[in-house]
């Protein structure tokens, strides 16, 4: 009904809005007033993560993209190597698991059976198991060594949203934990991201704000046949989110790429009005800013229109821009949080405009509990 939806037309678009209410959620308790993390309530010792030598990140959909970012993340502040695999591929292969493997199981549902599996056979292999997950009780926090809760409260559109930014919080959490049980080369960074995590709230309410041009850019091109997106670092796999929520909610082809990846083939895709968007690293990396700027340039030079995203004040971009979306200037490792609001704002749009529901799209469940 419309109550349940407080207003809003989709549990979707109210979903997207209450994203910095879930990601402060998610923060709460776990920062203390020193400044240092407490994750207790993991059920994995600080013992036990100084024991491990390797992790690896499964989960579907969404949850992957997560995992994804989460790679970036863990082995840059907690300087452990990490692999991150779908969990569908997972135990069909013979992945390399011993008592001192940490696996990460990422879920919003707790439920999709592919990650289930791989679950249950990483615990078979002794590996330790830990679950990222919404939903309270349900079977994989049941069936793993250890839980980090996200706390988006329930999602009812079929496309995960607000789950996917506190998933993020979540992942950030646990590198930065390990980073300060295991202490790193990274000490004081670790502190200030702790506290810069606790800005994020409203760094993403700042992208709510200003979202009016994003979503009357998304109607203007509901006709379109594809949209490509582009990323590198943690901004490729924010690309890979962008063409799924796209896949998912509009029906349209739309594909993810690495932005190094261009002159392998996706350039060859580029034509007259292809609209491609971009997510542009902070200026603060500048090595991998200014190869995404050429890699702008050359794709306007063959035609397509260019849909920029950049932290606010990045002036380079505005000449290759036919569209700028600026959101929050923030460390590279933390920008996916306010890089993909908009991108789900744009989905979400575009679907609407083309009038498909969004909260139900076709062919997709929720949950997906068959292998
Ligand atoms: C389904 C949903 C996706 C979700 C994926 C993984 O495909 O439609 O939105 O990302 O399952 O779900 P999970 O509950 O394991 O995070």
């Amino acid at each position: 009904s419309a109550a349940e939806k407080g207003g809003y037309d989709y549990f979707m678009l109210k979903e997207i809005a209450e994203q910095p209410k879930a990601v402060a959620d998610t923060l709460l308790g776990r920062i203390g007033a020193d400044g240092r993390l407490h994750l207790d309530e993991m059920r994995i010792t600080d013992q036990q993560l100084r024991e491990i030598d390797k992790i690896i990140i499964i989960a579907c959909g969404t949850s992957y993209h997560a995992g994804l970012i989460a790679k970036y993340a863990i082995e840059h502040w907690a300087g452990l190597p990490c692999e991150v695999e779908v969990a569908s591929e997972f135990r069909y292969r013979d992945p390399i698991l011993t008592r001192s493997t940490l696996v990460i199981a990422i879920s919003q549902s707790g439920e999709s059976m592919d990650t289930l599996m791989a679950v249950r056979h990483a615990r078979e292999q002794k590996a330790r198991v830990l679950c990222i997950c919404n939903v309270n009780g349900s079977t994989m926090p049941r069936e793993c060594d250890g839980v980090l809760y996200t706390h988006a409260g329930p999602e009812v559109g079929v496309a995960a949203t607000k789950t996917f930014l506190t998933q993020l919080v979540a992942v950030y959490l646990i590198a930065l934990y390990i980073a300060q049980v295991r202490g790193t080369k990274w000490g004081d960074e670790v502190f200030a991201m702790v506290q810069l995590l606790a800005t994020m709230p409203e760094k993403v309410e700042k992208v709510l704000e200003t979202m009016g041009p994003v979503r009357e850019l998304a109607r203007s091109l509901a006709n379109e046949r594809s949209v490509l997106f582009l990323g590198r670092h943690v901004g490729f796999p924010v690309a890979l989110e962008g063409a799924l929520k796209l896949k998912e909610l509009a029906y349209m082809h739309a594909e993810g790429f690495a932005a190094g990846e261009l002159k392998h083939g996706p350039i060859a895709l580029i034509e007259d009005g292809l609209p491609v968007i971009v997510v542009v690293p902070p200026r603060a990396r500048e090595v991998l800013h200014d190869k995404i700027v050429s890699n702008i340039q050359e794709i306007r030079a063959r035609g397509a229109r260019t849909i920029v995203i950049a932290e606010e004040g990045d002036d380079t971009v505005v000449p290759y821009s036919d569209t700028l979306i600026e959101v929050p200037a923030v460390p590279t490792l933390l920008q996916p949080l306010v890089a993909t609001v908009p991108l789900q704002v744009f989905s979400c749009e575009l679907a609407t405009a083309k009038g498909h529901d969004v909260d139900q799209p076709r062919n997709l469940a929720k949950s997906v509990t068959v292998e």
